[in-house]
């Protein structure tokens, strides 16, 4: 992969993160890490002086295996697939690190460097730095709606904001 400054990245994050979804990792090869399919999230700009930092938000629930290593480690990264990796990010998000390799069982290949751990069969990785995290809450909601429909359960997500301190793309 290679790298490229973050003006230079020409996608639409509505249709990646919603459509062709992302892998939240976090970890290390010494420490263990831990990966989950994301389909939520956000991309844009956020504090910083004179022009703010390039940030992305993800949201996760609190059960969530990937949680805990997010919340230990200092950074997380966004990985985006070619689409032949649909499968792959399905089986991702519906079995639980917890159970078991679940990335040897899709034959990812995880690159650990920069204190942190992405895959090399990513076109895209954003490595980001954490800045915030805060969790969401009943009362915050102004669309009545959402609270029952999305968390009959309590399970606010935390959302986390990190800033986006490298971008790569694959060269293929
Ligand atoms: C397409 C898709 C999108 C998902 N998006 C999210 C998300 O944004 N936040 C979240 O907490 N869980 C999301 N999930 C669920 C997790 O990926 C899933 O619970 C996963 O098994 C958690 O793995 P872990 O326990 O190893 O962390 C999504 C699942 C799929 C299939």
């Amino acid at each position: 992969m290679k790298e490229i400054s973050v003006v230079e990245l020409k996608i639409n994050p509505m249709t990646m993160i919603a459509g062709e979804w992302m892998l939240v990792t976090a970890g290390s090869e010494e420490r263990g890490y831990n990966t989950m399919t994301a389909s939520w999230g956000h991309l844009g700009s956020m504090w910083g002086h004179g022009g703010g930092l390039p940030t992305a938000v993800i949201y996760l629930r609190p059960q969530r295996y990937t949680t805990e290593f997010v919340d230990r480690e200092e950074f997380f990264t966004l990985s985006v697939f070619p689409g032949e990796y649909k499968k792959a990010l399905g089986y991702l998000g519906s079995h639980s690190g917890r159970d078991g390799d679940k990335v040897a069982a899709v034959g990812l290949t995880p690159e650990f460097a920069d204190n942190t751990t992405w895959f090399r069969e990513a076109k895209l990785v954003l490595v980001c730095r954490k800045l915030y995290k805060g969790t969401l809450e009943a009362e915050g909601f102004l669309d009545p709606t959402i609270v029952p429909d999305h968390y009959p359960k309590g399970d606010f997500h935390h959302m986390y904001v990190g800033e986006i301190v490298k971008v790569l793309v694959s060269e293929a």
